[in-house]
């Protein structure tokens, strides 16, 4: 078992607060993946775990024990740098092979581990040669190769696909997925990719200057941000938000946004009635408007101002009453530059956010 608690854990560098104060439970096995805008942590709190750079409060426990003092080696982990970290002058037999030598691990074990390792990311070939003349996407594979062969019961992972092109990304990000499942590891993975992190965690920490924001599973992070931040940091494009105007009469209460009047669900009535002040924010993904060429009484007349043809959908930038939104329509809608379109918001799809602390107060 190898589950991991992180209990209130903060770092400072001088002035500069790094990670204030985080909570955050990873479970036996798990890949949780900690996301979120350079700067905001992330490595940080994943040195912390591996016991490089303590803490400068709260407590580590790994399996059930309490690492808060512990050095890296004692913490039965292992780590893929950013850097991967790798000796260029080494075999990548010897590269792989390294720590387990470190740890004294008898001969034959180790041999067979190289080559465990080795065949599982596909680089049986290369044992024998130098990472000086290698690729990136081949030293990756040695980093990793190297990190698997420790057989740790903690994998630590820093955006160890960032330094490879797009192509080789996509690639990696599938392949690791695969490898990683029949790891019997508890892996962090760190990542500023949302796309990367969707694809890939169990879970997803969002985490924004040293806080996490929301740790959920991949669809809940994506449907169901708990703060405008979550909403915008993931998907592509992010979400709209809309600032709506409230209205109340006689108990009732409706948003009018840009002159058009959305009527409320019994359960946002109260919600929003509640607010203080007379502003509410809407937020809504690209792909849950609908686009018409005729009005109707529950649409809001748009105007087109960019039409990005993306093969499988097209991407528009419409305006509407000094509002921007990105809207994704099928491919074989004609639209064109200037027109008038129609949207309607399904209210389904419509997240009520409360425009002073920016939380999502319903989600639908
Ligand atoms: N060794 C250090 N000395 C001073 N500041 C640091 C050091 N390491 C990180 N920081 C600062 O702490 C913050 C978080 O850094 P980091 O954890 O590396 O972020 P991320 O990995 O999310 O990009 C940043 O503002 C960074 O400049
Ligand atoms: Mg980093």
């Amino acid at each position: 078992m190898a589950e991991i608690l992180v209990e209130r854990v903060a770092k400072s560098f001088g002035d500069k607060v790094a990670v204030k104060d985080v909570n955050l439970t990873i479970k036996d096995r798990e890949f949780m993946v900690l996301l979120g805008p350079s700067g905001c942590g992330k490595t940080t709190l994943l040195r912390a775990i591996a016991g490089l750079g303590m803490a400068d409060a709260g407590r580590i426990a790994i399996g059930g024990r309490d690492v808060t003092y512990q050095p890296p080696g004692q913490r039965n982990i292992s780590m893929v740098f950013q850097s991967y970290a790798i000796f260029p002058h080494m075999t990548v037999r010897d590269n792989i092979g390294f720590g387990l030598k470190m740890n004294k691990v008898d001969k034959s074990t180790i041999r067979k581990r190289i080559e465990e390792a080795a065949e599982l990311l596909h680089i049986e070939e290369l044992l024998d040669r130098r990472p000086s003349a290698m690729s990136g996407g081949q030293r990756q594979r040695v980093a990793v190769a190297r990190a698997i062969a420790m057989q740790a019961k903690v994998l630590l992972m820093d955006e160890p696909l960032s330094n490879l092109d797009a192509l080789l990304r996509l690639e990696m990000r599938a392949e690791l997925k695969r490898l990683l499942a029949d790891v019997d590891a508890t892996t962090v993975y760190v990542t500023h990719d949302q796309i990367e992190a969707l694809s890939m965690g169990d879970r997803v920490a969002v985490m924004r200057d040293g806080e996490i924001q929301q740790c959920d599973a991949p669809n809940t992070v994506y449907e169901s941000p708990t703060n405008r931040f979550v909403g915008s940091f993931i998907g592509n494009p992010p979400m709209n938000f809309l600032e709506g105007n409230i209205k109340r009469s006689n108990g009732q209460t409706a948003v009018e946004v840009a002159k058009h009047e959305f009527s409320l669900t019994p359960e946002t009535q109260s919600l929003i009635h509640d607010l203080p002040g007379n502003k509410v924010t809407l937020g809504i993904r690209a792909e849950n408007m609908e686009t018409l060429l005729q009005p109707t009484p529950e649409t809001v007349a748009v105007n087109v101002e960019v039409v990005e043809p993306l093969g499988a959908q097209n991407l528009l930038t419409v305006s509407v009453g000094g509002h921007r939104l990105k809207v994704s329509t099928h491919p074989t809608l004609e639209v064109a530059t200037d027109q008038v379109l129609h949207i309607r918001f399904p209210a389904n799809q419509i997240r009520w956010i409360d425009p002073t602390t920016n939380n999502v107060l319903y989600t639908p």
